[in-house]
């Protein structure tokens, strides 16, 4: 996986980057020691982190309203969009993104990319990245298939790392929060990637009680590229 490992070191030296001139501006207000700094480190990667997913939006119903839950919270997640719900709804998109959320590839319609040859299958993530860098002016990095099913290979051919999930939560067909919350705590661990969808009144509303379930076990959300550039 060269395309993966080569995604990864830029992404690494960016985030070292960023880190660094965080230090630099931090330096200049506050005086503090730089083991000081350190030790704040350490503790924050003793927090247990969890990534929240958001696939198939974004939504005009109900899009809108988890944005605000999750900035009233403070928790970033990660957005699996689609190419024509994000043509149709540049401006969520665009907020999206301005929130300090992640945005990652879906396809441009809801398809089993396996039923579809290599090369449209590329076109459904590379169309969908297209569209998405002209509205938030960065390029996705990652790519979730629907269905979890993608071509081998198609990684390094749409310069794509794909991010399934190792939780299910069912938001879709349980429509039920409470269900949702219950099921996720017994499966929940340092490190899952919890599937959604934002296009239900059930999913936003188990989303947002999750997360204040979760805070309370002493979970921190990441996006995923936290998680899987570790
Ligand atoms: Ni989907």
């Amino acid at each position: 996986m060269t395309g993966k490992k080569a995604v990864a070191v830029i992404l690494g030296v960016l985030i070292l980057a960023a880190s660094f001139f965080g230090t630099a501006r931090l330096g200049k207000d506050q005086i503090l020691p730089a083991f000081c700094q350190t030790e704040i480190k350490n503790g924050e990667k003793q927090m247990k982190k969890v990534a929240l997913t958001f696939d198939d939006g974004p939504d005009p119903e109900y899009t809108q309203e988890l944005l605000d839950g999750l900035k009233a919270r403070d928790v970033r997640a990660t957005f699996f969009v689609l190419g024509k719900q994000a043509k149709q709804y540049p401006k969520l998109t665009e907020q999206i993104a301005k929130e300090g959320h992640l945005i990652g590839c879906h396809g441009y319609e809801h398809v089993n990319l396996k039923s579809l040859s290599m090369e449209e299958a590329c076109r459904q993530m590379t169309r969908t990245a297209d569209l998405i860098c002209g509205i938030t002016g960065s390029r996705p990095m990652f790519m979730r298939p629907p269905y979890g099913k993608s071509h081998e290979g198609m990684e390094e051919k749409v310069q794509m790392i794909e991010v399934l999930w190792d939780i299910d939560t069912m938001d879709w067909s349980l429509r039920d929060p409470d269900r949702v919350v219950q099921e996720t705590l017994a499966k929940v661990e340092d490190g899952s990637i919890i599937l959604m969808h934002d296009e239900f009144q059930e999913s936003v509303d188990g989303a947002l009680q999750l997360i204040d379930a979760l805070k309370k076990q002493n979970y921190q959300f990441v996006t995923v590229d936290e998680l899987i550039l570790e």
